[in-house]
Parts: C-alpha cells; sequence; structure tokens
C-alpha cells in the first residue's frame, strides 16, 4: 500500500515546527520560562517544552487524526496509518535558558519505522533545515551538502553529553582519545541542529550516545540526505546506543576510533 504523499508530510511538519520556533522566541516564550528538573538536575525542562509540544501535537491530530505521535515531553498516541511523529519540541532547552544560541524544534514523520521526512527549525539563525528521503536536504530551500573531510586529524567533530552523570564519566574517558585525534571537537548543545550542521558542513562528523529518537530522527535523515553516512558504531542505523553522522569517507575512520576508545 503507497504510503501518504511526503510532500504533505514535509508541509505539515514545516509549519508546526515554525510556529513552534516562533512561539519559543517571542516575548511569550521568555516570560514563560519556568523550570523544572527531569531526570536529573542538569536536565531541565521549562514550561515552553510542554507549550511548543502542545501546540505541534494539537496541530498533527488535527490534520491527521490516526497518526502516531511521540514528544519528548510525554505525547505517545498509538496510530493506525503506519505514520509516526517524533517530536522534540525544543532541543536544546539549556542552551534556551540561558540565550545560547542553539537550540531548534525537530519534527520528523516515520513511516513503518524509517524517518521519510524531517524538518529543524533553528529560530535564532532563522534557519530551516529540511529534508524528504530520497529527495535531498535544504536550507532554507537551497540545497546543502556535508563536507568532503577524510582525514580524522583535519576533520571537526561535534558531540554531545547524556544528563546521566555514570554515562557522563565514561563519554568523558572516551573524548581523552578521540581530541588529541581529530582537528577539534564542538559541543553545541542541541543534537538536531549539531546533525544539520554537518549537513550542510559546518561539522565534518558528529557522534552522541545516548540520545533518544526525537533528538536525531529528524536531523540523522537531514544529514543522510545531504550525502552524509549516518549510523550506530556497528553497522545499524543511528540509534539510541549512538548515533553518527560524517562525511562519507570520514565515517569509517570516525567509527573505528570511537570503539576502539571504547565508546
Ligand atoms: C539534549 C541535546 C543535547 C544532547 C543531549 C540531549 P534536550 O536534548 O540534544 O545536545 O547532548 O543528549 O538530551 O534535552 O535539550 O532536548
Ligand atoms: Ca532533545
Amino acid at each position: 500500500m503507497p504510503g501518504p504523499p511526503t510532500d504533505e508530510l514535509l508541509d505539515l511538519a514545516a509549519r508546526l515546527a515554525g510556529e513552534a520556533a516562533a512561539l519559543l522566541v517571542g516575548t511569550k516564550g521568555r516570560r514563560l520560562s519556568s523550570i523544572a528538573t527531569k531526570t536529573s538536575d542538569t536536565d531541565m525542562v521549562t514550561e515552553m517544552d510542554r507549550a511548543a509540544e502542545q501546540l505541534i501535537v494539537e496541530g498533527l491530530r488535527a490534520a491527521r487524526p490516526g497518526d502516531a505521535i511521540l514528544g519528548e515531553e510525554g505525547t505517545a498516541d498509538e496510530g493506525t496509518t503506519g505514520v509516526r511523529w517524533v517530536v522534540d519540541p525544543l532541543d536544546g532547552t539549556t542552551n534556551y535558558l540561558y540565550g545560547f544560541p542553539a537550540f531548534s524544534v525537530s519534527i520528523a514523520a516515520e513511516v513503518d519505522g524509517r524517518s521519510e521526512v524531517g524538518v529543524v527549525v533553528d529560530p535564532v539563525h532563522s534557519e530551516t533545515f529540511a529534508a524528504v528521503r530520497g529527495h535531498g536536504a535544504t536550507s532554507n530551500g537551497h540545497p546543502i551538502r556535508c563536507t568532503a573531510s577524510a582525514r580524522l586529524a583535519t576533520a571537526l567533530i561535534g558531540t554531545g553529553f547524556s544528563y546521566e552523570t555514570g554515562r557522563r564519566s565514561r563519554q568523558a574517558e572516551v573524548l581523552t582519545s578521540v581530541l588529541p585525534a581529530v582537528r577539534d571537537i564542538r559541543r553545541a548543545g542541541a543534537a538536531s541542529v549539531d546533525l544539520c550542521w554537518v549537513a550542510c558542513g559546518r561539522l565534518d562528523g558528529f557522534y552522541e550516545k545516548g540520545l533518544q529518537p526525537w533528538d536525531f530522527a529528524a536531523g540523522a535523515l537531514i544529514a543522510a540526505e545531504a550525502g552524509a553516512t549516518t549510523g550506530d558504531l556497528h553497522g545499524g542505523r543511528p540509534s539510541t546506543d549512538c548515533a553518527m553522522a560524517a562525511a562519507p569517507a570520514l565515517f569509517e575512520p570516525l567509527r573505528q576510533l570511537l570503539v576502539a576508545a571504547g565508546a
């Protein structure tokens, strides 16, 4: 059975991500930024995470009743259509609270378990990244490509750290092997944005262990459609164990470095 038209899914994702992004950076957003902690003292959630998720979920339910929805702030609608929306209403919550300019709204549409459409809106830089599987990736409507980087020694690599203390320690240990082997490391604080920055060549590669599906569902598709190789550490798709994206010739050396480092 043919799936739903991907251009329809893309238009809906782009509209709702844009509306949620406007909510986040509007004056109301700043006023409502009361903070609660989630999984640990470092894992914060604001009223704005919840308000942005509500806006997106209401829009999805209205436009496409019957689709499944998974949202970071608790939405878990089961569906009947084969389409599942994977929503991070505010990726980079810590950055948002500090006014550090790297956060996004991320929406992916999966069909039968695979991302077919991805949209990441970075409102601070007025950038909308988008991709439809098989049709390339764009930033504000212009096609984007990853770099042609092939050498670890000259590669700029993004990564991120879990909120969980034990995992953070292990991530720091892995970094002691990675940092001397690459040009430098960046930790921007929003995985969806990191993946889009691989897609448009601001990073040569990215890896992070322990992400959730909403952190990478849209960004990994955008990176792949921009020519990057994406995956986990062991030949699978990007996963909650490890999500990687890198210029094609860099992916395997980076993967081997991470495995050797005990990632
Ligand atoms: C976090 C960001 C961060 C990554 C964390 C994520 P949140 O998402 O993407 O860059 O390192 O692993 O949990 O909590 O800001 O939506
Ligand atoms: Ca997130």
